[in-house]
């Protein structure tokens, strides 16, 4: 058992957070969002995300789990201090460090003992010997620090499944001691052989950039492949499909739609050309995944626009805000391309999505959010599907088209049966399957 600081409490470091107090040890989650913390000392969590709520409580219950917002106070009391605060891109696409740094000057001006000083934010390779040399400029003794690296993997909508039961965890350090303390503070996941992988500081760092560039490259690349099958008359589906159950290849990531968002891949992929560039190295295979991503979400666009081709006066139902199911995180979310484009045309929106919709009030308060799903579909001239949440998936298809306007699906995530819906007289279009061939089957016109 630990005496934990985990400052920032966000996505991250209120998942890790209440997990690490799940494992046994005493957590203080410490954020400057006044707001934030009196939500969480109320009994309620600011974000969304299934099955944290019981963590919490439980964890609060039984005095492990405490918040505040004296970030000095929890370092102090504390001898493993997380850093989860936000690491987002600057105008060049490199990482704005200043959370990072002023967490540091924090813990440097508060220290008073020995403490663990863990990155679980991501940050770029040699961030952990800048936060060593940052230390020791403010006048912190050697002795009384040691820097991890211990990135992150957790996917919001899982993540409390993800942080408790994940695939490794990565230690990155080149003490003995903290490697030991680390250790120590993930003991409960030896019990279910959980690997551990122990490295250097820089190598951590990298792996974590490493596998997101991975996994969005798998999403860019079957993005890439579904737009060849719309032209050669393939079906993507079957395509991944196929190609997942080949163990090396794995299914994961392998679904084409509308590119990837959220806070983590397009901030990630950029940073790591950034890495490379200052390394004198062009990373030339993540250009490309981040070119083809912008232009995949200009391709749902375009679907619309191939049915809709003037949106001046239109109304389009948008059905999903957030990057994906089970989050109201909407950063980086194709939506918000989609929407901005529609009303930059003219074009009116109506939206509906299970969570994310007051966040997307903030950035878009012109559109109009309904609270079903079937309201946002009446009386539209078109309707996107933009995020596969379980409730868009099997919707009474003959009542939707006697509500809308005009009968047309852009369904962004491939959740329909195309020769389905077309068989009920819908126009419609998805990703990576050729409609043109479909009808030449069904013979409808
Ligand atoms: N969201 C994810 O799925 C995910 C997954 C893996 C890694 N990460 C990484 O984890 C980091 C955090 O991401 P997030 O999504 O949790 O961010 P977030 O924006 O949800 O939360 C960050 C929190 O840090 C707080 N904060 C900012 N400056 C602070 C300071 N000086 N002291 C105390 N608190 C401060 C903010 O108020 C906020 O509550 C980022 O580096 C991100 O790349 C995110």
């Amino acid at each position: 058992m630990k005496k934990i600081a985990m400052v920032g409490v966000g996505y991250v470091g209120l998942v890790s957070g209440t997990g690490l107090a799940d494992f046994g040890n005493e957590v203080v989650c410490a954020d400057i969002d006044g707001k934030k913390i009196d939500m969480l000392n109320n009994g309620q969590l600011p974000i969304y995300e299934p099955g944290l709520l019981e963590l919490v409580e439980k964890n609060v219950d039984k005095g492990r789990l405490k918040f505040t917002t004296d970030v000095e106070s929890a370092i102090r009391k504390s001898e493993v201090i997380f850093i989860a605060v936000p690491t987002p891109p600057m105008d060049d696409g490199g990482v704005d460090l200043s959370y990072v740094f002023d967490v540091v000057d924090r813990i440097a001006s508060a220290i008073n003992e020995f403490k663990v000083v863990v990155t679980k934010s991501t940050v770029p390779v040699g961030t952990g010997d800048e936060i060593k040399k940052r230390l020791l400029e403010k006048g912190v003794d050697r002795k009384l620090f040691e820097v991890v690296s211990n990135p992150e993997f957790l996917r919001e909508g899982s993540a409390v499944n993800d942080f408790m039961r994940p695939d490794r965890v990565v230690i990155g350090t080149e003490s003995e001691k903290a490697l030991e303390i680390m250790r120590d503070i993930y003991r409960p996941l030896y019990l279910i052989e959980t690997p551990i992988v122990a490295t250097d500081v820089r190598t951590a760092e990298m792996i974590k950039y490493a596998s997101n560039a991975f996994l969005a490259t798998k999403i860019s690349f079957i993005n890439e492949i579904a737009n060849i099958c719309e032209r050669v008359g393939a079906d993507v589906q079957v395509v991944a499909k196929a190609m997942g159950l080949d163990g090396r290849i794995s299914s994961k990531f392998l679904h084409a739609g509308p590119g990837f968002g959220g806070s983590c891949f397009p901030k990630d992929t950029l940073a790591l050309t950034k890495i490379a560039e200052k390394a004198g190295i062009k990373a030339q295979i993540v250009e490309a995944v981040i070119d083809v991503n912008k232009k995949q979400r200009q391709r749902i666009l375009e679907k619309l626009l191939k049915f809709v081709p003037k949106l001046k006066g239109k109304t389009i139902g948008l059905l999903g805000l957030s990057f994906k199911p089970n989050t109201d995180d909407i950063r980086e979310s194709p939506a918000i391309y989609i929407i901005k484009e529609i009303l930059e045309r003219g074009g009116k929106v109506k939206a509906y999505d299970p969570e994310a919709m007051d966040e997307m009030r903030k950035l878009f308060p012109q559109v109009t959010y309904v609270s079903t799903s079937y309201d946002a579909l009446k009386d539209v001239d078109a309707m996107i599907i933009l995020t596969e949440w379980n409730e868009f998936r099997n919707m009474d298809l003959d009542f939707i088209k006697s509500v809308m306007k005009k009968p047309i699906i852009v369904d962004a995530r491939n959740i329909y049966d195309p020769a389905a819906v077309l068989k009920k007289g819908f126009l419609y279009e998805c990703v990576g399957r050729s409609i043109e061939r479909i009808k030449e089957k069904l013979n409808v016109g």
